[in-house]
């Protein structure tokens, strides 16, 4: 033991001054949710519902994915954020793999919690009366 304590400590205390320095890298679902805010809410909505500003005037509409993240094989996913399908945009030339998968570890994390994707964040331009049934709203599109 009087010659292993040496060598733990040496192991254990670079570990722990590790553990405790702040990481500059931002968690995955902070940044997530930064690049859901920056480029996929005004399509897809601000509880992922598919009623955007922008779904008005995509012809097909955009689906409704509220609640369908969480526990979805995130790859395929992914490769749709990057390279678009049908109405839906590629982003391959905004972000990478990492930052796509990102984003929906962030719209995972906030299904699991039961919030939305997109709270207590308006638009400077959004009026506080967002909730209403104003009937003008979203058209249910064909397909
Ligand atoms: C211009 C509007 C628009 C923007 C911006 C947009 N999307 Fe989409 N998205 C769509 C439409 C429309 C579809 C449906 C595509 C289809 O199935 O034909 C879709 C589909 C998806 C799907 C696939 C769902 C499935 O199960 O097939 C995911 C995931 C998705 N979008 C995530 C994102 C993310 C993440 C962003 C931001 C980086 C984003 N979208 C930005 C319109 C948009």
């Amino acid at each position: 033991m009087k010659r292993l304590l040496p060598v733990l400590t040496a192991l254990i205390v670079p570990a722990l001054v590790w553990a405790a320095v702040p990481k500059k890298r931002p968690e995955d679902d902070v940044k997530g949710q930064e690049l859901w805010e920056r480029s996929c809410w005004m399509c897809h909505g601000a509880e992922n519902k598919g009623d955007g500003p922008a779904a008005a005037a995509l012809p097909g509409g955009v689906p409704d994915l509220s609640g369908t993240i969480k526990g979805r094989d995130f790859e395929p996913l992914v490769d749709i954020i990057l390279y678009g399908k049908g109405a839906m945009p590629a982003f391959d030339a905004e972000m990478d793999r990492h930052n796509a998968r990102r984003i929906l570890i962030y719209l995972a994390k906030v299904e699991d919690e039961g919030l939305p994707p997109r709270k207590a964040t308006p638009a400077p331009d959004e009026g506080e009366d967002e909730d209403e049934a104003g009937g003008d709203g979203v058209r249910e599109g064909g397909d």
